[in-house]
């Protein structure tokens, strides 16, 4: 029995991992390899030490720079296997990952970066700002980008500093505000529907998504809400982005208007998997890691380090291929990069018995108390009883979908 220990760096969230620890502990051994998961804790670590990791699950480094540090100590020296590279989550935020995009033929809306409205506070930089910042004009920006336009941090996250700017008056009013950080403009899309896709590995789930609705209703459940190539070219530009930086559990955001997908937010290094916001999707979100993970230790899948974009610009400089043709030749390397096949052939055989063990434990009594737990620990003591039976009805139903489906299989 070969053993490996995962380990989670996590922050606040509780549900998904105690489903994860959970849901490993019942699969036990898959293939002659036995897994434990344990939490990490912070502590010094000599950059000779060897930790005890083969694959870590990482919801904290984004922002925790401590073990960020060490994330990337043990990818470049131990070869411990990470779902995202922290090397290019650091480097490549939403800007970066705006132009990675752009530079593949992709239908990002148009994008202005302008300069801080208070240049950093650092006396550093006085002379350079006196010197050399160009007065520029805000409104000829917006008018060639044309209203409405979003004005938005260049490496966003959490909805912080986002506005939606319909006039001069307010776009000046958000430039002012916006102090120390550095903003984007962006031509505001005029949506049909809102596609937030979540990845997990060579899985790829397409939510309809409702910004305007309380954190618990803005996921919908709602199947087939693409034509089918809509769907599939919404799918296709998740795993691109996702095999392009070395990212396997991620969040991307496309804005649907007519026929046209246009990806405006794609790089979450810490996507939403609350019980709470996923509900009916929670399932298969923690099973998905479960089995990637357990695909990656079981195969000895590598991490690599660098990105090879040679072969993602070969195709975008490729003189006249159709946006489509390139979708199509982004999605086999996408593919190639998540061995695709090889993950579903897998899952078929290695792990056959997942689907009917996550059914029978969500539609039993331990899956329940996690719920009551996560809803205590969310939701104000008065709204209890009301989110309880809000998350029951929608996983109920997820229960009622899945044996359906497993009867049909
Ligand atoms: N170009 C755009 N056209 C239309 N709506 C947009 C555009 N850019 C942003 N939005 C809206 O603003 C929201 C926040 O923008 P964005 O996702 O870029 O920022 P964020 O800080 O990453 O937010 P979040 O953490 O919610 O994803 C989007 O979910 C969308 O509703
Ligand atoms: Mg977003």
């Amino acid at each position: 029995m070969t053993p490996h220990i995962i380990g989670l760096l996590l922050g606040n969230e509780e549900d998904w991992p105690v489903a994860f620890e959970e849901i490993l502990r019942r699969l036990g051994p898959v293939g002659g390899h036995a897994f434990d998961c344990e939490r990490i804790t912070i502590e010094p670590f000599s950059l000779r030490d060897k930790p005890r990791y083969d694959l870590v699950i990482d919801r904290l480094a984004y922002w925790y720079y401590h073990p960020r540090e060490w994330l990337k100590k043990v990818a470049m020296m131990d070869g411990v296997y990470l779902l995202n590279s922290p090397f290019t989550f650091q480097s490549m935020e939403k800007h970066a990952a705006y132009c990675a995009m752009m530079r593949l033929g992709l239908k990002v809306p148009e994008t202005v970066l302008v300069p801080y409205k208070n240049p950093p506070d650092n006396s550093r930089y006085a002379y350079t700002a006196a010197r050399y910042n160009q007065p520029f004009d805000l409104d000829a920006i917006a008018a060639t980008i044309g209203y409405p336009l979003f004005m938005k941090p260049y490496d966003g996250g959490a909805w912080r500093g986002v506005s939606r700017i319909n006039n001069a008056d307010e776009l000046h009013a958000a430039y002012d505000a916006s102090g120390e950080m550095l903003m984007h403009l962006q031509k505001a899309i005029d949506y049909d529907v809102f596609a937030r896709s979540l990845s997990i590995g060579a899985e790829t789930m397409v939510m309809k998504f409702q910004p305007d609705l309380p954190m618990h209703e803005r996921y919908a459940v709602e199947h087939d809400f693409l034509a089918p190539d809509a769907g599939l070219e919404v799918v296709t530009i998740g795993k691109l982005v996702n095999a392009f930086f070395r990212w396997e559990f991620n969040s991307c955001e496309t804005l649907v208007s007519g026929g046209e997908i246009y990806p405006i937010d794609y790089a979450n290094a810490c996507p939403d998997v609350a019980l709470t916001s996923l509900h009916y999707y929670f399932p298969w979100a923690v099973k998905a890691l479960v089995k990637w993970t357990v695909f990656a230790m079981v195969t000895g899948r590598q991490a690599k380090l660098d990105l090879e974009t040679d072969r993602y610009f070969a195709v975008a400089d490729e003189p006249g291929m159709s946006y489509g043709d390139k979708l199509g030749e982004y999605r086999k390397l996408a593919d190639a990069f998540f061995e695709t096949d090889r993950y579903q052939d897998f899952c078929a055989t290695s792990l056959s018995g997942l689907d009917q063990l996550v059914l029978d434990w969500v539609a039993g009594p331990d899956f329940d108390q996690l719920l009551v737990r996560t809803v205590q620990s969310v939701y104000p003591a008065h709204e209890h009883d009301k989110f309880t039976a809000h998350l029951r009805g929608l996983l109920h139903l997820w229960v009622r979908d899945e044996s359906a489906r497993l009867d049909t299989a």
